[in-house]
Order: structure tokens, then sequence, then C-alpha cells
């Protein structure tokens, strides 16, 4: 009944307010539902560019709200909880970022869109797990290159594209939790699952899986495939559009390494909710700031990753 009445409010604050809710596959059910879209990472960005909203909610992290803000510097950015942080983009400060990038001159720098706005400052083009392959591809293969803050994504890249780009150090506490050891005890119980990953997961769980891709990748992927059972190694969140849009196949979210629970939260994510959405809009506070002059370098990388994957179809 309380449910109702925040879904209630929510939806006639958005109506007054002329606002756009946006989340992320990875925020509770409840929001996803009540969001004017849900996309990954790419997709909000390329949404938050083209709204005619005056108000943009980001049900996601923060770096999610900030290339929001970026790309959008007149419009008001909220985001539920404003300390929906992601350890990804706090595994690359900027200043040592800075000094990394400064040590390599002759570099390229390619950041994933996991970033601060003042790493994107220091970067020549973002990427996310949507666009990354095609991204790096795009540049000739002598080209020399910096990729940060992901490792894995990183070396997957390497990989996949014959590169030898250098990489940032950096981990998701969430992706970096799958093990092999735990999926290959799943398989035991549905040995007809094929195996979806995200790329930021280790690459020893890339090696074993059917399938690597971003969110939405995995989601497309689940759809056209004929398997009938999948097991997820990304943040359990996506499994909620998955059986909404496969009904009769069976999600299994792959559990950390290191806990008895069953699915792998990002607890920065989870930090929004429902009531902090409604408080949200009702006060039109917390607001994403981004400083003018980082804002006005890192909106050139995050247009060019824009005008890329426009280009690519992507
Ligand atoms: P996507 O770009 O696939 O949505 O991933 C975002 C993210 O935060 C992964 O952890
Ligand atoms: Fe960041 Fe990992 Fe959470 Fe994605 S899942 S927002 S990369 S901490």
């Amino acid at each position: 009944m309380v449910m109702e009445n925040v879904v209630d409010k929510i939806r006639q604050l958005k109506e007054e307010k002329n606002a756009m809710i946006m989340a992320h596959y990875y925020q509770t059910s409840d929001i996803q539902d009540i969001a004017d879209y849900v996309g990954d990472s790419l997709a909000l960005a390329q949404q938050a560019a083209k709204t005619d909203a005056d108000i943009i909610v980001l049900c996601g992290v923060h770096f999610m709200g900030e290339t929001a803000k970026i790309l959008c510097p007149n419009k008001k950015v909220l985001i539920p909880d404003v300390n929906a942080g992601c350890s990804l983009a706090d595994s690359c400060p900027a200043d040592e970022f800075a000094k990394f990038v400064e040590s390599h001159p002759d570099h390229t720098v390619i950041s994933y869109v996991n970033t601060s706005a003042a790493v994107k400052a220091y970067t020549d083009v973002v990427v996310t797990s949507s666009n990354a392959k095609q991204i790096v591809e795009s540049f000739p293969p002598e080209e020399k290159i910096i990729f940060g803050p992901d490792h894995n994504l990183g070396n997957y890249l390497n990989s996949i594209t014959g590169r030898n780009m250098l990489l940032w150090d950096g981990a998701c506490h969430v992706h970096s939790k799958f093990s092999v050891e735990k999926i290959i005890q799943l398989k035991e119980i549905y040995p007809q699952a094929k195996v979806l990953a995200h790329p930021e997961c280790k690459g020893a769980v890339l090696k074993i899986a059917d399938f690597v891709g971003s969110t939405a990748a995995i989601l497309k992927f689940a759809k056209k495939d004929e398997s009938k059972e999948f097991i997820v190694a990304t943040e359990s969140g996506i499994l909620h559009k998955m059986q909404q849009a496969c009904p009769q196949k069976v999600f299994i979210p792959a559990p950390p390494e290191d806990s008895t629970c069953a699915c792998n939260e990002c607890n920065f994510m989870r930090l929004n909710t429902m009531e902090k959405l409604y408080q949200c809009l009702l006060n039109e506070t917390p607001e994403i700031h981004v400083d003018k002059e980082i804002a006005e370098k890192a909106v050139k990388p995050i247009q060019r990753m824009l005008e890329i994957s426009a280009k690519l179809g992507l």
C-alpha cells in the first residue's frame, strides 16, 4: 500500500516537473519499472544527450550522473543517493592518473566511462563496454594507447584486438568477485546453461564464458539465443529485465566467491531506493554538479565516443 503511494507520487511529480527518470540495469526492480528509460552506460549517455526533459533523475551511480550533467550542462541532474559511487571509478584518482598520462606523452588515452569527470578531462576518448572493442579498433594498430581504469576489461580488449595497451590497475569490487569454481559448481547443477559474463570479470571467468558483453549485450544475447538456461556473471539487477523479456527461460545469478549469498549486488547501485527517488524528485536534491573547467574538458572525449558510436550504428 505504502509502495503504491510512492509509485503514484513519483509519477505525478515526474509529470509536473517534466522530469525523465533514467535507470541502469543494476537498479532494483521497482526503480527499473518506474523509469522512463532503462539502459546500460552507453544508452544512458545517449538518452541524456537527446532528452528534452527539464530534469534528469539518474538512478545509477555518480559517474553516470556526471556524464549526463556534462552532456546537459543546462539541465538539472539529480541522483537519489549522492553516495552511490563506484569502486572502479575510485580505483583511479585523477591526480595519479594525470601523472601516468604525463609520463607517456606519446600515448592516446582511452578511458572507460566508469571514471570521475576529472579523469575524463585527461582522456582522448571515453568508451563503455558496449563500444570499447570498436573504438579501440578505430585507431591504427601501431597507435600507442593507455587504457584505464579497469584492468580486466583492458586485458580482455588487448586479447580480442591484438593490441598492447598500457593498463591502469583498477577493478570493480563486484565483478572481480566472480570465480570459476562457483560457476563450475553451478554448471554441474545446470549442465545446459550458457555462461554470460561482463568484461569487468577476471580473465579466467571470461575464458569459460559462452558470451562476454556489456549489460545491454548480455540481455540481447539471452533474448535471441535458443538456450533455455543461462548463468549470469554480472550484477544481479540485470536478471529483472532478462526474466521480463524471456519469461520461459531460466536465469541463474553467479554468486560472489567469498560469500554464501546467491547473488552479487553492487552496494553502491543499491543505495538508491524508491523512497529516495521520491524525495529527490520532490526536493530536487541531491543535484550533480561538475566543475565548469573540468566539464569543458571532459565533454570532448564523451562527445567523441557518442560520435564514433553513432557512425558505427551502436
Ligand atoms: P554497462 O556499461 O555494461 O552498463 O556496465 C556498467 C557498469 O557499471 C558495470 O559494472
Ligand atoms: Fe562500479 Fe562495479 Fe558497481 Fe558497476 S558494479 S557501478 S563498476 S562498483
